[in-house]
């Protein structure tokens, strides 16, 4: 398994076929994150073909009665997934059922990237980061586009491992976000519609470097 601090999200193939890529930036990276797009295109098949490869975190942002969740969450343990993102927002009960068995990484969502993440969720970071926490997450998602919440996220994340997207085509920078506190970066479009995204990576992990 590669290691270092980069995380590829695969969420669509109109350039690249998802095996092919992980396949080619499996030695430059730490894990690939598939989303629904992938899911739906593949089936979950596709999540157990590329733990083969490489660790994947299963992205589907969990956000249900718990119940549900824990149904999903089985699922994607079966298939191989190395982790699971769920929404911290749905309370402690929906998150301690993705969190179904002592040996499921469960990365709870306390902040968001995109502009609509400040309507909501973004100003209650810190409630959800309790949450997280008592909920026994592995890590956390914190944008790695907002370097003010990155940065106060990571004076009160502990332990907890610091995922963030938001790098690249959403104006993060690898290096800023990793100075800010976080511990992986999450990057897709930037790789996955590149013509070459094994350059893009190796050049990530080398602009890293002294970081990693
Ligand atoms: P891009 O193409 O913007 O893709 O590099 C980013 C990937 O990360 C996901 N994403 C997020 N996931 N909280 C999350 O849990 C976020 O705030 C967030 N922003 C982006 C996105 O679905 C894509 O897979």
């Amino acid at each position: 398994m590669g290691e270092g601090k980069i995380v590829v999200a695969i969420d669509s193939e109109l350039k690249h076929n998802a095996v092919d890529l992980a396949r080619s930036v499996s030695d430059y990276i730490y894990a690939v994150k598939v989303n629904w797009p992938l899911i739906l295109e593949r089936g979950i098949g596709i999540v157990k073909e590329l733990s083969s490869i490489t660790r994947v975190i299963c992205d589907l942002k969990l956000a249900d009665i718990p119940n549900t969740n824990r149904l999903i969450a089985e699922k994607i343990i079966s298939a191989g997934g190395f982790a699971i993102i769920a929404h911290a927002f749905c309370g402690m009960d929906s998150l301690k059922a993705v969190k179904f068995t002592e040996k499921v990484r469960l990365i709870s969502v306390i902040a968001m990237t995109h502009p609509g993440g400040d309507e909501y969720i973004n100003g209650h970071w810190e409630k959800l980061l309790k949450t997280a926490t008592e909920a026994g997450s592995y890590g956390i998602i914190a944008p790695g586009n907002n370097p003010v919440i990155l940065s106060r996220v990571k004076k009160s994340a502990g332990e907890l491992k610091i995922f963030s997207p938001g790098i690249g085509t959403q104006g993060g920078d690898p290096v800023t976000a990793i100075k800010n506190g976080a511990d992986f970066i999450i990057v897709g479009r930037t790789v996955y519609d590149s013509d070459d995204p094994v350059s893009v990576v190796s050049e990530m992990r080398s602009r890293i470097g002294s970081y990693d």
